[in-house]
């Protein structure tokens, strides 16, 4: 049995058999022939926190994989939770019931407690401003696609770094592939938290720490942008003085390379201007659509091996 619980117990040939399967469910979904691997299966997906693409894309891919579901959307309020009930209760319950169980929790570490007592694969669809593997995995796989290779990149990580779990996932799954460069730009006070950058110095990673955009834009391939992560802060005073201080703004573009691509893990709110989006480079909708292909493939990983 797997557990997906972080993007840092992933090997790299873990880590391509799930991109494969990826690749053949996206062109089974493209031909109509998608086969009905998870019938009988059931899927849980428990959600502590708000979300669109993920809950909704693991969703589609458990039925399109021929699997049923059930789905608590709201799991902090109209779960057991609300009235005190552990992780490890509402796990071992939601063990009994399904074959795979997708949780999203607003505190980091909940789902390696999840995992701890459950006897089901449990995957882990973002712990606070921990980790978020299934995202990593499919920004790996549009990395992939868009530019044919996972090394040899510089990415430029944009916005929100010290609560961003997407990229908090991605770096370690990125640092697998030789001669990639980051270049982490924010403002000072949401720059990348100091384990991080100590854990790559430690592996000799390459990478600079900038506080403007524009110091990072030439040379990128891609630029990755976050979100303000308005729900991690400790007060609205402390949101409110960084919330507009990183915008990706149309004129930005004509600094970056031609064949460079522009990805966010979405909802974006300000921080990227909307006349990007008609940009060909903007690859944001193309990168959550590839979600679905992924978390198939994830679904099948888990339960398959
Ligand atoms: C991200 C998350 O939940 O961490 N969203 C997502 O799953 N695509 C990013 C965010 O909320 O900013």
């Amino acid at each position: 049995m797997q557990h997906i619980i972080s993007s840092k117990e992933l090997s790299k040939d873990k880590i391509e058999s799930i991109l494969n399967r990826s690749k053949e469910m996206e062109e089974a979904c493209k031909k109509g022939t998608v086969e009905p691997i998870l019938k009988d299966k059931i899927v849980a997906c428990i959600f502590f926190e708000p979300s669109t693409r993920t809950r909704l894309s693991f969703e589609t891919a458990s039925l399109k994989l021929g699997a049923q579901v059930i789905s608590a959307e709201n799991a902090e309020t109209n779960s057991s939770a609300y009235k005190g009930e552990t992780i490890e209760d509402t796990t071992k319950i939601l063990s009994s019931y399904a074959d795979i169980i997708v949780i999203r929790h607003h505190t980091a570490g909940m789902l390696l407690r999840a995992s701890k007592v459950s006897n089901k694969p449990v995957i882990n669809a973002g712990d606070g401003a921990n980790e978020h593997p299934s995202q990593a995995l499919l920004d790996l796989y549009t990395i992939q696609k868009e530019h044919g290779r996972l090394d040899n990149l510089t990415i430029a990580f944009g916005g929100d770094l010290t609560h961003s779990r997407t990229l908090h996932s991605l770096v370690p799954l990125l640092t697998l592939y030789p001669n990639n460069t980051f270049y982490f730009i924010s403002p000072k006070e949401l720059a990348l938290p100091k384990e991080y950058t100590d854990s790559l110095q430690k592996n000799g990673v390459n990478f600079k720490e900038m506080n403007t955009l524009k110091d990072g834009l030439k040379d990128a391939d891609i630029l990755y942008m976050t979100r303000v992560q308005k729900e991690r802060f400790e007060n609205a005073e402390d949101y409110e003085k960084v919330k507009d201080l990183f915008i990706l703004k149309k004129e930005h573009l004509a600094e970056m390379k031609k064949n460079a691509i522009i990805m966010h893990p979405l909802p974006k709110i300000n921080e990227i201007e909307l006349e990007v989006d008609s940009d060909p480079r903007a690859s944001y909708f193309r990168q959550a659509e590839n979600g679905l292909y992924v978390r198939m493939a994830m679904l099948e990983y888990v339960l398959k091996g």
